[in-house]
């Protein structure tokens, strides 16, 4: 029997204050809530309200009135949400229990039937399951819209020579379109990583309960049904305990914004007064507070830098996950921030990126310029030795001899003369002169994943086929 003498009005608020005598300190009150970030997901759980109450209703434990009255109240209370007129209240701990005590402020009896069948445990692991499953989708989108800006630049660019590099020494000619497919790939299998991530976040742990499942009949896959879930879960402790699927996002997140920082490293060198590669869209660029001639590629660079907090919030929840008994644990509140984080800073730099890229500028006579410098043609001459004869370690060596020669006389490979060339191999011919010329090193490169314009143009094409379709 509770004894309302010893009941402070603190707990007496709480839908669990049943066999407290005492109130929450204040600030552990403050410590343990989730409501200032977890009302996020307010429309996921209206959502999944709603669902559990249709099939309650459909399995009688609620009259047809009563779903009724719940489900149209929660469609008043996401309203007063999304009008900033619901008061959130940090003494009811969760976007969860606030949506309750305002549905039970609202109708009363049936709105304390609501939670039947289920936890606060089940409901957030699904809750979350829902968010990220929505969240993943416009990641998705504008990952395409990125693919889309790159293709567009490297159709623009297909034919534009510039030096490849290995250890960031010239290496060989290769095209901007090139360059600019392999980012391409890059995200498409980020993509790919991304659809088989959501194939494990769209399963629905509710049936769970607060973890050994529930005696009321469920009808599990009607709920699933109308939460668009690809499926249910198996075992209780399992679903409402792991947050493996949030450490998989995270995972795809951070091989993603690891490519993302590869290209934003590219772009920031790429736009220094050392390589003058591109020119940045001004409005993509911010300036000096000091230096009046400064025009910063702020975006790579932040993109670039939130790499860091990306890796961090996997490091997070694999630390959060590491040591956790079953079943559900406090820790798990733990989870939001990181992966919240996590969504906001992917969604933010993959748009930027998009917006961006189309806008990039390069500057050809300056890629001219560099490609012509360095002997990248160096492996295309002792290519060159090989159709003639010369077994290619051989051919290695010679070309080195030529390229020494051109280092000490301060020229590039095609200003050596016919008589320098075959004063270090008779194998050499008129004919060496075409192999040197950086566009027909390029051109040569027919192999299937290589830098010949018609090639790229070829990869292009069958990229734009496969990610229209
Ligand atoms: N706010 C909690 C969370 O984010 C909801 C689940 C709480 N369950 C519990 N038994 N205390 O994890």
């Amino acid at each position: 029997m509770s004894n309302n003498n010893t009941k402070h009005p603190s707990s007496e608020n709480k839908p669990w204050g049943g066999r407290f005598t005492e109130s929450t300190d204040a600030f552990v009150e403050e410590f343990t809530a989730s409501v200032t970030f977890d009302q996020r997901m307010y429309a996921q759980d209206i959502q999944g309200s709603q669902a559990h109450a249709r099939m309650l209703a459909k399995i009688d434990v609620l009259t047809d009135d009563e779903c009724h009255s719940i489900v149209t109240a929660l469609d008043e209370i996401k309203q007063e949400i999304e009008q900033g007129e619901f008061a959130w209240r940090v003494d009811l701990e969760d976007v969860h229990m606030n949506i309750e005590s305002r549905l039970v402020a609202k109708i009363g009896e049936p709105g304390k039937k609501l939670h039947t069948g289920r936890s606060r445990n089940d409901q957030v692991a699904t809750d979350i399951r829902l968010y990220l499953r929505e969240q993943i989708g416009f990641i998705d989108a504008e990952l395409q819209r990125m693919q889309c800006a790159i293709l567009g630049i490297a159709e623009k660019y297909a034919d534009t020579l510039m030096p490849g590099f290995t250890h960031l020494q010239v290496a060989q000619v290769i095209t901007v379109g090139h360059h600019m497919m392999a980012w391409f790939e890059m995200l498409a299998r980020d993509r790919g990583r991304l659809a088989d991530c959501r194939k494990r976040v769209n399963i629905m742990p509710l049936g769970s309960a607060a973890l050994a499942g529930t005696p009321f009949p469920l009808d599990r896959e009607y709920v699933a049904d109308q939460l668009g879930f690809d499926a249910i879960s198996h075992n209780s402790l399992d679903a409402v305990s792991d947050r493996d699927f949030a450490i998989e996002f995270c995972s795809f997140a951070s091989v993603l914004i690891m490519h993302l920082s590869r290209m934003s490293e590219e772009l920031v060198l790429w736009a220094s007064q050392q390589f003058e590669f591109i020119e940045l869209p001004d409005r993509f660029c911010t300036g000096s507070s000091i230096m009046p001639q400064k025009k910063n590629p702020d975006v790579p660079e932040l993109v670039r830098g939130k790499s860091g907090r990306v890796f961090g919030n996997l490091m997070s929840l694999l630390t959060l996950m590491k040591s956790q008994v079953l079943a559900y644990n406090k820790d798990n509140q733990e989870d939001k921030e990181p992966l919240f984080d996590t969504i906001d800073n992917i969604l933010g730099s993959v748009r930027v990126y998009a917006d961006m890229i189309p806008h990039i500028v390069f500057n050809e006579d300056n890629l001219a310029r560099a490609v012509n410098k360095g002997y990248a043609t160096a492996t295309d001459l002792a290519d060159y030795l090989v159709a003639r004869g010369v077994a290619f370690r051989d051919a290695h060596e010679i070309v080195g001899r030529a390229v020494r020669l051109a280092i000490d006389e301060g020229k590039e490979l095609p200003q050596l003369s016919l008589q320098q060339y075959q004063s270090i191999s008779s194998n050499i011919g008129e004919d060496v002169y075409s192999v040197l010329q950086t566009r027909g090193s390029a051109e040569s490169k027919q192999v299937t994943v290589g830098t010949s314009p018609s090639q790229v143009r070829m990869q292009i094409k069958a990229a734009r086929n496969k990610i229209n379709a």
